[in-house]
């Protein structure tokens, strides 16, 4: 796997989320189904898009105590996802019971991705209401060092960290970037973007785009868009 474009399918229904990916007759996108959408759909809509042919990125963000957490990615794990992930927050043994329960009998396992510091959550809300005190980019790298030692594939973070991580964790470590708009495009609510040219070009590994594929005019032609300046 690597250099893909994943579609955030940020729909409250499996009715929308089909809608559009019914537009789709040619290549099959790699698809990320959020909280949203699960906890509307349960693990059937995990199950239909699987059948229809797609990747799936499951980003429900896993924080819990260890046990519970291995026990929960057990689960997640016979829905055959591609990629799932936590919050690196939660420590080491955590993250390595995540890793546990998620490996199958035959050893095969979906990619485990940390997610670090939320982008919702500020230099000072980190210092006001969690007592962090360190800047925000050395918490992030420290918090890519400890997922990388726990055994972990890769983080979530934006474009503009991609090149840092690599540099840091090495080029296997994967990184999952949102935050991507075309350059004559929407910005909307994300304020550090990136078109997926530029992405592509500071190494990161696949690009998490959202409206600027699900309300674009035509969906198919933004997302084959993406692919040509992303992965060609
Ligand atoms: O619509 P848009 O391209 O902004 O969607 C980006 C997707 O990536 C959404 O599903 C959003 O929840 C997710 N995301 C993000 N920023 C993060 C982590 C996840 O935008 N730091």
């Amino acid at each position: 796997m690597g250099k893909d474009v994943i579609v955030a399918c940020d729909f409250s229904s499996a009715e929308a989320t089909f809608a559009f990916l019914n537009k789709f007759t040619g290549k099959k996108p790699f698809v990320k189904i959020g909280m949203e959408l699960y906890y509307a759909e349960g693990p059937a809509i995990v199950r239909e898009i699987k059948a229809r042919g797609h990747k799936i990125f499951l980003d429900l963000k896993l924080h819990d105590i260890p046990n519970t957490v291995k026990k929960a990615m057990a689960v997640l794990s016979n829905l055959d996802v591609d990629i799932t992930n936590l919050h690196a927050a939660g420590a080491t043994a955590m993250m390595q019971g995540a890793l546990e329960g998620l490996t199958r009998p035959d050893g095969s396992r979906p990619l485990l991705i940390a997610v670090t510091q939320l982008t919702s959550t500020d230099q000072q809300s980190m210092e006001r209401d969690i007592l962090i005190k360190e800047p925000i980019d050395q918490v992030v790298m420290h918090y890519a060092k400890t997922a990388k030692n726990a055994g972990l594939d890769g983080i979530v973070c934006s474009p503009l960290e991609a090149g840092k991580v690599h540099d840091t964790c090495g080029k296997e470590f994967l990184t999952i970037t949102p935050g991507v708009r075309f350059a004559d495009g929407d910005v909307g609510d994300q304020k550090r973007v990136m078109t997926p040219a530029q992405a592509k070009a500071i190494g990161s590994d696949y690009i998490v785009v959202g409206r600027p594929i699900t309300a674009a005019a035509d969906p198919v032609a933004a997302y084959e868009r993406c692919v040509a300046e992303f992965c060609d």
